[in-house]
């Protein structure tokens, strides 16, 4: 893991789109595994404003999100598909044909789930994931003591989840209680992974993911495991860790020749 301090906000979001923003101009037919939640918010905005002003191109890139609630139909305010058209694809070259978000309301769930790694498989795997962080350590919807090799998945959402995800519904009753997400197993396929957090309401979550031991009872410790992931985070989420860490990625050494 390498692990990036920012000031704030801001500067968490920039450097993350601009990550992204490599990949797709590198790879223009690439795929993006994409997040839900306020912590993205920032990123896509950035993304919006290269797509506006520096003509970052959309066009042939593909997209998987991480999860959905069950039962929330694409135009309910708060599903995640909504919640993607609303801050990212309608503003940027996507092609809408080729962005995938679990289906909330699919008939039957379980061949879905299998449907869907296939379909990430089939489409030559995830170039970058996003990642938020759950209070609770999650990463999409996998609650602690989810299986670390899990794939896409229906899940009950734990107790700490719904709470914290009730400020964008009318009351904690209006809180879906099951979700779609793809599994640890499958996130960490990636070959890329950035997971942004922000405030000290993260600091607890991303302490344990970063310096603890890896276990499934905080799903994001698993990235431990991954062979490039980049976590970017401001100094309020960074404030229960005990090691400095740097401010800018690392760059790759240049070999030099002898004459
Ligand atoms: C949600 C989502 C996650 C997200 C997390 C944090 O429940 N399923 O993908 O990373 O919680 O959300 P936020 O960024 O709003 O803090």
């Amino acid at each position: 893991m390498e692990v990036i301090v920012k000031p704030d906000y801001d500067q968490i979001s920039k450097l993350a789109a601009r990550m992204i923003a490599d990949v797709i101009r590198n790879k223009p037919r690439c795929v993006l595994g994409l997040a839900t939640g306020g912590t993205p918010v920032g990123t896509y905005k950035e993304l919006i404003r290269m797509h506006e002003e520096e003509g970052l191109d959309f066009s042939q890139a593909s997209s998987f999100n991480l999860d959905e609630y069950v039962g929330l139909e694409h135009a309910h305010d708060q599903s995640y598909w909504y919640f993607m058209n609303d801050n990212l694809f309608k503003h940027v070259n996507i092609n809408l044909a080729n962005v995938h978000v679990p289906d909330g309301k699919a008939l039957d769930i379980e061949s879905h789930c299998r449907w869907y790694d296939e379909e990430i498989r089939k489409w030559g795997g995830l170039d970058i994931q996003i990642l938020g962080i759950g209070g609770n350590g999650h990463i999409a919807f996998n609650e602690p003591g989810t299986a670390i090799w899990s794939r896409t998945h229906w899940t009950s959402l734990d107790e700490r989840t719904i709470a914290d995800n009730t400020r964008f519904f009318k009351s904690v009753n209006d809180v879906p209680r099951y979700a779609l997400t793809m599994g640890i197993g499958t996130i960490l396929e990636a070959r890329k992974i950035i997971m942004l957090a922000n405030k000290d309401s993260k600091a607890d979550a991303i302490a344990a993911a970063v310096e603890g031991a890896v276990t499934a009872m905080v799903p994001a410790s698993t990235l431990q495991f991954h062979p490039d992931t980049t976590v970017i985070i401001d100094k309020a989420a960074a404030s229960k860790l005990k090691r400095t860490y740097r401010t800018e990625p690392a760059k790759a050494p240049v070999a030099k020749r002898k004459r």
